[in-house]
This record gives structure tokens, C-alpha cells and sequence, in this order.
């Protein structure tokens, strides 16, 4: 691993330090010009932390959940297991409430309590370990599957492409490599070239704060677009594929991530450039058939009048429509990269196939 690699990903998004009890994320909204590490130990820091966005990205919120759910049951002092359980449960039930899209928050809390209900007959301290491992299981897991994620997209890809990517799903958003832009630091790494347009990802900007922070530490030709720029750079001839994040992908295929990215997938079909997802099994939710079922997070408009402004944009009466997510129809997407394989059309089946018991 090159220096300038090891330099972006040691940046610990997210770390539980148990000599201090501590659990300990960089908060990422202060990026890319400040890198700051903080702590978060009661249940609304914790909320906070994931509703204002200092933690993000589908799999580093399920990462973090994993680990305030341990935390948190440390702190209940209940003598009767039900009792215990149902506080565990109402802790859930409120950080599962600071985000509606990214199916990863709800998963690790069920995780987390299913092993809850599982020890709940034995003696506290076994308890609480069964809970800390399975955090760091989560943790662990995702790095191998973001591994896994970024070799299977790299084999999309080839030396010289033009690669364009929307929002940040790199190591801030999960734990290592990432997922949507895991390929672009796994080619860094083997020495394979690659021209990445990151789009600005407006309102909040995680394309140009993010993404284009860790590229360019990472030592990849990146390229920052403003968002309505991804035509006229598809135009050029300058892109060979699209690669994006997740945050939850219904059972047909249909994929919600950060607003702005179905028009990204619109604008690849009209100029037949291969558009590509990648994330984790765990962001699959089969529960849900279609993008339609999938809720939608709508944010404070200030996030477009004002956030990033010395003066207001916009006459303070002035509706604003802030939806945090778009749904990418799953005709328009050539692949779904997972941690079991690459899914082609039709994805009710392929998608259904990666969950069959293969044994
Ligand atoms: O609102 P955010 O910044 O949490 O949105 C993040 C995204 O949309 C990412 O693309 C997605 O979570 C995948 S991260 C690997």
C-alpha cells in the first residue's frame, strides 16, 4: 500500500476506543478543512451526530449504530432482562428515527438487538461483550466487503477510463475503500490509472467536500464538476462509466441514493455510458419491491438559501423542495455490484439469487 493511500484510508471515520469507553467519529461536516474528532455518548449526541450528517453514508451509519447500540446498553441499569431489553429497544427506536433512506441504520439496530434478546438470560458483563463483538463484526465486516466490492467494480473498469461518480461513498462513508468509489482507490493502489469526475452533489456538497478530498489525498486524477456540468462532460466523450453509492435498493432493482443521482443515470442512458451501483447485501432491502415503497428523508431548506452562503439566496418566504435521496430506475442501471457478485437484469432474480441458500 502507497504512502498517500495509507493517508487517506487510516483516516478512522469511525472508532470505539474500550480503554476509555469511547466512541469516537470524525466529524464530517467540518471537512475538508478541518479534520476533527469527536465524541458522542448520550442518545440525542448520538441522533445528532447521524441527522446532521457528522456521520454519513449508508454503511458507516450502520457501523456507527452498531457501536451507540453497545454504548448506549452499557449505560441502562435495569435488574430485570425485559426491562433492559425494552430500553434497548426505545434507544433503537430513537436513532432509527434520525434517518428514514439508508437501510443500513435500522439493520444494525435489529442486529444488535436480536443479540440483546440472545444474552438476555445471561449475566450482564457476557451481555454487553456479545454486543461490543458484534459492533466490531459489523465493522469488520464491512471492510472486507467494501474489499471485495472494490475488486468486482475494478473489474468493470479500464486503464485510461473516465469514471464518473456522484455524493461520497469512499472510506468516510463505510469503513475502508468505500463502495461507489472503492475501484477508484483499489487502481491508485495497483499503480492503475483512471480520471474520476466527482459531481459537487449540491446542496450539501459531499462530492466536492468529501469525494474530491479523499481522491485527491489518495493521489487519483480527480476532477471536480458542478453537478449540471455531468452532460456536457458525457458529451466530450470524457466518461466510460458511472459508479455510485447506495442507500437502499428495493427487491427489483429500483436504487435510492443522494439526490441528484437518477439524473445522473438518465443522462448516462441518452449517451450509452454503462451506469453502475455498488454497495454492501446489507443495503439490499427485500422487504421493499419497488422504489416507490422506499421513504424519502426532506431536509431543512436552509441547507439551499443559506448553508453555504455569507448572505441569503433566496427571499426568506421562498418555498424550497429538499429531498435528500432520488430513486434510480432499475432500467437504467447495467449492474449492482454486491460483495457476493456483480447482479445484471432482470434484478428481481439476480438480486433473489445472492440470498439463496447455496449449501
Ligand atoms: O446524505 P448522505 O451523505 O448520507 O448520502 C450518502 C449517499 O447517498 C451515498 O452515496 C450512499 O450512502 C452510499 S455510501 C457508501
Amino acid at each position: 500500500m502507497s504512502d498517500k493511500i495509507r493517508s487517506v484510508t487510516h483516516v478512522q471515520n469511525i472508532r470505539y476506543d474500550r480503554d476509555r469507553e469511547t466512541l469516537i467519529i470524525i466529524d464530517q461536516t467540518l471537512l475538508p478543512g478541518e479534520e476533527r474528532f469527536i465524541e458522542t455518548r448520550s442518545p440525542r449526541e448520538m441522533y445528532d451526530a447521524i441527522r446532521k450528517l457528522q456521520i454519513r453514508g449508508a454503511p458507516a451509519i450502520g457501523i456507527y449504530a452498531g457501536y451507540c447500540m453497545y454504548a448506549l446498553a452499557r449505560t441502562i441499569e435495569a435488574p430485570e432482562p425485559e426491562t433492559f431489553y425494552r430500553k434497548l429497544e426505545e434507544y433503537g427506536d430513537y436513532l432509527n428515527s434520525s434517518r428514514p433512506t439508508a437501510v443500513n441504520l435500522s439493520w444494525a439496530i435489529r442486529t444488535q438487538l436480536a443479540v440483546a434478546r440472545a444474552y438476555l438470560g445471561d449475566s450482564r458483563e457476557e451481555l454487553l461483550e456479545a454486543l461490543y463483538q458484534s459492533a466490531a463484526a459489523i465493522h469488520r465486516d464491512d471492510m472486507d466487503k467494501c474489499a471485495r466490492i472494490s475488486e468486482l467494480g475494478l473489474s468493470l473498469l479500464r486503464e485510461g477510463d473516465g469514471v464518473l461518480t456522484h455524493c461520497n461513498a469512499g472510506p468516510l462513508a463505510t469503513s475502508r475503500y468505500g463502495t461507489g468509489q472503492g475501484p477508484f482507490f483499489l487502481a491508485a493502489e495497483r499503480g492503475m490509472k483512471l480520471r474520476v469526475f466527482s459531481d459537487e452533489t449540491r446542496p450539501l456538497l459531499q462530492g466536492a467536500r468529501l469525494t474530491s478530498y479523499e481522491l485527491y489525498r489518495a493521489g487519483v486524477d480527480v476532477t471536480l464538476i458542478c453537478d449540471n456540468m455531468a452532460s456536457m462532460v458525457m458529451k466530450n466523450g470524457w466518461v466510460q462509466a458511472c459508479m455510485v453509492g447506495c442507500d437502499r435498493v428495493a427487491a427489483n432493482g429500483d436504487t435510492a441514493n443522494k439526490i441528484g443521482t437518477s439524473g445522473v443515470a438518465i443522462l448516462a442512458s441518452h449517451y450509452g455510458i454503462p451506469f453502475y451501483v455498488l454497495g454492501p447485501t446489507s443495503t439490499i432491502d427485500r422487504n421493499c419491491p419497488a422504489g416507490g415503497d422506499i421513504k424519502i428523508e426532506l431536509r431543512d431548506p436552509e441547507e439551499i438559501k443559506t448553508m453555504w452562503y455569507e448572505k441569503p439566496m433566496a427571499l426568506p418566504g421562498v418555498k424550497c423542495f429538499n429531498p435528500a435521496f432520488d430513486v434510480t430506475d432499475h432500467s437504467l442501471i447495467a449492474a449492482i455490484v454486491t460483495e457476493k457478485g456483480i447482479c445484471r437484469p432482470p434484478y428481481t432474480q439476480s438480486l433473489a439469487a445472492l440470498f439463496e441458500d447455496k449449501a
